[in-house]
């Protein structure tokens, strides 16, 4: 019995295994590998491989193993095209050869194919595995499923893995997945929950085999054993830039089913290259090794990025694209695909240490070179008259290197201007010794280069991981979810974008350069090719902006996106006007969510609105603290205040609280709300007034069927409003009548019925409060979106 030979050979021999977590995580016995699509493409190409190299560490580890290739074909189809496979696997250089071929042997005899269709299969694979462990009289370790099959079957294969093949208490189950998890937000929680049906969390490895490259995986040791250096530049003082780019030559062909669905939005940014950018820019944990610290740290940046929506993208797709598609999924010359093959995305992460930092990532199909990196870009404020070829005049960068490229190899480069990396234990090592090459503007005998002291493959690493029950570089299903909760609205704001279309190769000249703008991107040359075909269809921007009158005042009408534009570029010409005239710009602001939009816009595109010379007042407040998410200032600060780099002390929130007591009248804060709008504002009158309307007719918080009558000529009242919370502080219509200029944005299908109803009424304030906006000599404009106007 030839298993019995090699499993005792196993076991004679003692050594240390591979983690520290994971010694202490398991107990040695045998172990169980069951690579379900075991004779498939990335079986053939890495898998075999790297449980083969797992062994070769393994074999003097106390552990003994037995391996499986699972497929849904008949054992007597596959078992040839399985052993074709596992003949093809290697040793590392430091192996001899002869016993490479002894090593290879025993994988071999340790190595079956099984037919896995059916429950019934999954239960004989449990049988055998037990069955085994009995005659070997061996203790059972773990058992090992790694999922290399589409992702529609995920969900059915744990099911029959939970039911049939779960070992008994003590022994480690272990799944491993690859991508796609998903291909938004609601899919991928759909797939979580399905899973976690069957798997508990712990249990599921969710692969990104980037994070098993070597010098992904050296980011973070890297940032760590450097900290002395790089603690007092590792923020937006210091830097200008990240960019985190992976550039394919190849097409997409034979792979179009698969591809058109997903794109390389979701095939390769929102996991390769978010994982890169999530290690660059994490909070350094405090041990490395701390799966859960390492995964929330992570998430803490995908939480405090700013949203990515049209303008932070660009997008193209390789010429014949269109061909290869209509040829894999047999359609017509007329059929256009919009998947886009090429992407730069611009992000922003808006803490303290980033804020204000481009990330730019990009990657795409059919470009001029194969390389992937992450280049860190320091500000260089030296300005070399003369010597221009002195290190301290040129670029100050960190790159990444994962590999191809010019240099081949992957590598940790450091540009001499910057500091000598410390070089620590036996992994990686100096190179001094280099060929003639420029690595993203710089010569290479500028740079500290480092490189690992032997090559290792992604899956390889990661396998070994896996098995140590080492967890922090995979992906788990909180931080998954994360990811999709970024990228999901960019993906629907881009699925009616026709991308740019490039002919591929180093044809594609500057075609696919970028400009970055503030917080936009933008291609940088205007000359987009576009076949006669690509054109037309169905354009987002057909509909203009209309002008026209609503209740005999001005009407600005257009789709919601291209309204709020204008609101927004309205407003600005309003405030330029004002601090020209006077100085300074008085802006009374309304809360609620119909704004929101609105402070987006400005926040996202108005860099030069005048702040530093503006005054924000508040239209209403609610009686809450200032502090809950309910009040309109929290909101306000929240959505726009904050992101803006406005004068505390021109920003007015409504004095509720007072005496430690919401509004009461006794306190008078209506009346201190008024006193500081007579001294701050010439006669009273705002410049700018935003407000909006409710269901029911009210604007600002002066609600129909109120005593609004009552106030007489103040500016500020104590109002009740029939919903929660009811008290209320609001401007008066005498205040709002005094602007120069009222806005009354409306916007949503929902406000149809009303602004049908408002188009016919006659003023009317105790039904329709809003009746009652009527500028004594200002202007009011009605900013009335096409979903309220038309329903
Ligand atoms: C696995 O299957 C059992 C029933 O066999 C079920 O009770 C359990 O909830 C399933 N899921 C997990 C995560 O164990
Ligand atoms: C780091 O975390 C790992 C895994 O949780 C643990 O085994 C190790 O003891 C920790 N090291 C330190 C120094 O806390
Ligand atoms: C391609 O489409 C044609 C016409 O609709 C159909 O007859 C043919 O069977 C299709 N071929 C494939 C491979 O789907
Ligand atoms: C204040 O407003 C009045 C009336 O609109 C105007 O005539 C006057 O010039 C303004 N004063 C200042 C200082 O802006
Ligand atoms: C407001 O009150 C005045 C008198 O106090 C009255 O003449 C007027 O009609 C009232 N307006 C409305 C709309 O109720």
């Amino acid at each position: 019995m030839s298993l019995a030979v090699s499993l005792l050979l196993v076991a004679l021999c003692a050594g240390a295994g591979y983690g520290e977590e994971g010694t202490r995580a398991q107990k040695a016995g045998h172990v169980s590998v069951v690579v379900v699509g075991g004779t498939g493409d990335l079986a053939r190409k890495y898998l075999w491989q790297g449980f083969f190299q797992l062994y070769v560490s393994q074999v003097s580890g106390g552990n003994t193993f037995s391996f499986y290739g699972g497929g849904l074909s008949p054992s007597e189809q596959a078992t040839p095209v399985l052993f074709e496979i596992l003949k093809a696997v290697t040793c590392s250089k430091d192996v001899s050869q002869d016993r490479c071929a002894i090593l290879k042997d025993q994988f071999l005899r340790l190595s079956q194919y099984r037919q896995l269709k059916t429950l019934e299969d999954y239960q004989e694979l449990a049988r055998h595995i037990e069955q085994q462990l009995q005659q070997e009289g061996m203790t059972e370790a773990g058992r090992l499923f790694y999922l290399s099959v589409p992702a529609f079957a995920y969900a059915g294969v744990a099911e029959k893995i939970n039911s049939s093949c779960r070992p008994a208490g003590g022994t480690w189950l272990r799944v491993v997945l690859e991508k796609p998890f998903g291909h938004d937000y609601l899919s991928a929680q759909v797939l979580a929950t399905e899973l976690l049906g069957a798997l508990k969390d712990e249990e599921m490895y969710r692969i990104d085999h980037y994070l098993g490259k070597q010098v992904v995986s050296k980011i973070l040791p890297f940032r760590m054993e450097n900290r002395k250096f790089l603690d007092p530049i590792w923020n937006r003082h210091h830097i200008e830039r990240i960019e985190i780019v992976l550039k394919e030559t190849l097409d997409v062909k034979g792979r179009i089913s698969f591809y058109d669905e997903y794109g390389v939005i979701r095939d390769v940014l929102q996991n390769h290259l978010t994982e890169v950018m999530t290690l660059l820019t994490m909070k350094l944990p405090a041990n490395v090794s701390n799966s859960g610290e390492v995964l929330r740290n992570k998430r803490e940046v995908l939480g405090s990025m700013l949203p990515l929506g049209k303008n932070q993208a660009v997008v193209g797709q390789y010429q014949n694209y269109k061909t290869e598609v209509q040829q894999e999924l047999n359609k017509t010359k007329e059929y256009v695909s919009l998947t886009s093959t090429f992407a730069a995305v611009l992000a922003h992460i808006e803490d303290a240490q980033y804020e204000g930092v481009p990330v730019l990532l990009i990657s795409g199909k059919m470009l001029d070179e194969r390389v992937g990196y992450a280049r860190v870009l320091f500000k260089n404020d030296v300005f070399c008259l003369q010597s221009h070829n002195n290190v301290h005049c040129k670029p100050k960068q960190i790159v990444f290197h994962f590999g191809h490229g010019s240099l081949k190899y992957p590598a940790v480069l450091v540009s001499k201007n910057l500091f000598k990396p410390v070089l620590k234990g036996g992994e990686w090592k100096e190179v001094t010794e280099h060929k003639d090459v420029d690595v993203l503007g710089l010569h290479i005998s500028d740079y500290f280069v480092q490189t690992p002291t032997t090559e290792r493959e992604a899956y390889a690493e990661l396998i070994h991981h896996i098995f140590a029950g080492q967890k922090n570089n995979f992906v788990s299903t909180e931080n998954l979810l994360a990811s999709w909760e970024v990228w999901t609205p960019l993906l629907s704001a881009l699925r009616a974008s026709f991308p740019r279309i490039y002919p591929g190769g180093a044809d594609n000249g500057d075609m696919l350069d970028v400009h970055l703008r503030g917080k936009e991107i933008r291609f940088n040359s205007e000359a987009v090719i576009i076949s006669p075909d690509q054109a037309g269809g169905p354009s987002a921007s057909s509909f203009q902006v209309m002008q026209g009158k609503f209740r005999s005042a001005e009407m600005v009408s257009a789709w919601s996106e291209e309204l709020v534009e204008r609101l927004a570029a309205d407003m600005q010409e309003a405030a330029e006007a004002a601090v020209r005239e006077g100085g300074i710009f008085h802006l009374a602001l309304s809360g609620g969510s119909t704004p929101l939009a609105l402070f987006r816009r400005l926040v996202l595109h108005h860099f030069s609105f005048p702040w530093r010379d503006t005054h924000v007042w508040m239209v209403d407040e609610r009686c809450v603290p200032l502090t809950e998410a309910d009040s309109n200032f929290h909101s306000m600060h929240e959505h726009l205040l904050q992101h803006v780099r406005i004068p505390y002390y021109n920003i007015h929130p409504m004095p509720v609280q007072l005496n430690q007591r919401l509004c009461v009248e006794e306190d008078g804060g209506a009346q201190l709300y008024e006193k500081e709008i007579n001294k701050l504002v010439n006669v009273s009158s705002f410049h700018f007034v935003l407000l909006g309307v409710g269901y029911d007719g009210h604007t600002a918080s002066l609600f129909p069927g109120g005593k609004l009558n009552e106030t007489g000529g103040s500016l500020v009242a104590l109002t009740e409003s029939p919903i929660k919370p009811h008290q209320r502080m609001s401007l008066t219509f005498s205040a709002i009548n005094r602007a120069r200029t009222v806005a009354l944005l409306v916007m949503g299908k929902g406000k149809h019925e009303l602004v049908t109803q408002l188009s016919r009424v006659k003023d009317n304030l105790e039904k329709y409060p809003v009746t009652w906006v009527k500028p004594d000599n200002g202007r009011l404009v009605w900013y009335i979106d096409y979903d309220a106007l038309l329903g």
